[in-house]
């Protein structure tokens, strides 16, 4: 079994009690790795390096051009360690051979192109106000300084890496909490970056539960910027624990997105659409579209579509190329899944397909669930308004466009969301529609690193990625450079230091 200490200011040390937890593979229930439990001790340290780090430097004052080297080194080495890296996050998480190789081919990609972003001047002039013989202004983006970054299970390397690329490219320096499922992954990140030219306590790792470790760092006084991606729930908690020092925060949280299929749409590709946006990684993705909303026109026929492809998604080994579908990532998670199942029968929906736990042949150790169908809900049903996080789709019947709109918004999410049209302009109208942060018109789940992602309303506050995100990762700064000499032209609010009154 792999074992795992905490990184703290460039070294990997146990836990300050010696205390140990192990995470485990969700296909098989056996254990995968030993990691430390971090607690309220090992945060101090861990904040106390990254704080030295930060008010001592050298990180916050390099180049950029200097920075952009050093990330781009991590980079390399994210995909010199891929083939191990896949191997882990299959074990780890349960995520499919597929998922995890894209997950960590995108993982290097996306530090790539924030290393990139590192080397930018940030400084820019303030040309309507600058004038020579008065004044020169600049704006200086300043990194924000100490960053506590924590992160979930679902996506454990690409989270990290967006958290981390646009923290250190605008010169911040960390203290990770990744998830208690996901640990070993975020430790052989921690590795590659311990072996990096990143100078020592820029990025440390603490492995531990929410409760102890997340809580002992989102709560300490040293942090002055909180990153978070999970739950609406424990986000909406750290923000008010933000509040006592008004540390910043940005916000990646749940949601319910909506996807509509509009009565043009080309069928064949909307089913599979809606098919990727339900399913993949099974529905484990903030992104999922579980509100399917169809037209009536073409409901009786893409209903049936659907259902026949659903048939077909092979749940297995995570491990083996062909599996479609694999585990979810634990006991608790598939406990909640499924009792999101039992309330939507309650709640009168009708479950046209899975509905259940496997519980024979080689699924059978594994917290798996079936791909779930829910047709005749009703948008107010709890399985149509709450995040479930696990193969369930709602699907929901609409007439016209507007009726579409008006029941999409009808969510106190607001992340993500598509429309299936061929008419562009028609799709185009709806999608400006939507109260999201992300509208897909004939896609699904595709998210570049170079544009911002986020979400409206309760799915968060800020953006990730692109240019944007670097902007969440720095302070603005003004400089006023006076230019003028004659000192009774200056100062004219003071009648002591400046009696000419002004402006004339
Ligand atoms: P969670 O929000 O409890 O956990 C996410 C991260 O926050 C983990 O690193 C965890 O250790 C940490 N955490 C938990 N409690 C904390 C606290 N009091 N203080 C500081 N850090 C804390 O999410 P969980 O329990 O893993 O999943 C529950 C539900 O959350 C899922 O069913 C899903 O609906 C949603 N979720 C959404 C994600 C997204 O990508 N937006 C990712 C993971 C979960
Ligand atoms: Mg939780």
């Amino acid at each position: 079994m792999r074992e795992y200490q905490l990184l703290i200011d460039g070294k990997f040390v146990p836990a300050a009690d010696g205390k140990t937890f192990e995470s485990v593979n969700p296909f098989t229930a056996e254990p995968v790795a030993r990691v430390a439990r971090g607690q309220k001790a090992d945060v101090d340290k861990a904040v106390a390096a990254a704080r030295k780090a930060f008010d001592e430097g050298p990180w916050p004052r390099m180049s950029g051009e200097e920075r952009s080297r050093i990330l781009k080194g991590i980079a390399e080495k994210i995909e010199a360690a891929s083939a191990d890296l896949v191997a882990l996050m299959i074990e780890e998480s349960g995520s499919t051979y597929r998922k995890a190789k894209g997950e960590v081919w995108l993982s290097g990609k996306n530090m790539g192109y924030f290393a990139k972003l590192a080397n930018r001047d940030f400084t820019r002039p303030i040309e309507s106000l600058s004038k020579p013989g008065v004044s020169r202004n600049l704006i200086a983006r300043e990194p924000v300084g100490m960053c506590a970054q924590i992160i979930p299970w679902n996506f454990p390397l690409q989270m990290a890496i967006w958290k981390l690329g646009p923290a250190l490219a605008a010169g911040n320096t960390v203290v990770l909490k990744p998830a208690e499922e996901t640990p070993a992954m975020a430790m052989e990140l921690a590795k590659i970056i311990a072996d990096s030219e990143l100078p020592a306590g820029v990025v440390n790792v603490i492995t531990g539960y929410g409760e102890e470790a997340g809580a002992a760092l989102a709560e300490h006084p040293g942090v002055d910027k909180i990153a978070f991606t999970g739950s609406t729930e424990i986000g909406k908690k750290l923000m008010g624990e933000a509040s006592r020092d008004l540390k910043r925060v940005t916000l990646e949280l749940g949601g319910k997105s909506a996807n509509i299929v509009l009565a043009d749409a080309d069928l064949e590709m909307a089913v599979d659409g809606a098919l990727y946006g339900a399913f993949f990684h099974s529905g484990q993705c903030c992104t999922a579209g579980t509100r399917l909303f169809v037209q009536d026109e073409i409901y009786d026929r893409f209903i049936e579509l659907f259902t026949q492809k659903a048939k077909t998604i092979r749940l297995g080994n995570p491990a083996d190329k062909g599996t479609d579908l694999g585990p979810l990532v634990s006991r608790k998670q598939q406990e909640r899944v499924l009792s999101y199942i039992a309330t939507g029968k309650k709640e009168g929906a009708r479950c046209i397909l899975g509905g259940t736990a496997p519980d024979s042949g080689e699924l059978k150790a594994g917290y798996f669930v079936e791909p779930t169908i829910f047709v005749d809900v009703d948008n107010g049903m709890a399985i149509a308004q709450e995040e479930i996080f696990g193969p369930v789709v709602s699907v929901l019947r609409f007439k016209t466009e507007e009726e579409a709109i008006q029941l999409a918004n009808q969510s106190k999410y607001g992340l993500a969301g598509a429309v299936w049209s061929q008419d562009a302009e028609k799709a185009m109208r709806v999608a400006r529609k939507l109260r999201t942060g992300t509208v897909w018109i004939n896609e699904y789940h595709l998210i570049s690193e170079k544009a911002p992602f986020g979400g409206y309303k309760q799915s968060g506050l800020g953006r990730e990625l692109g240019e944007d995100a670097l902007e969440e990762y720095t302070e603005i700064k003004h400089i006023h450079v006076d230019e003028i000499g004659d000192r009774s032209k200056k100062f004219w609010y003071d009648s002591v230091v400046s009696p000419t009154p002004q402006p004339a």
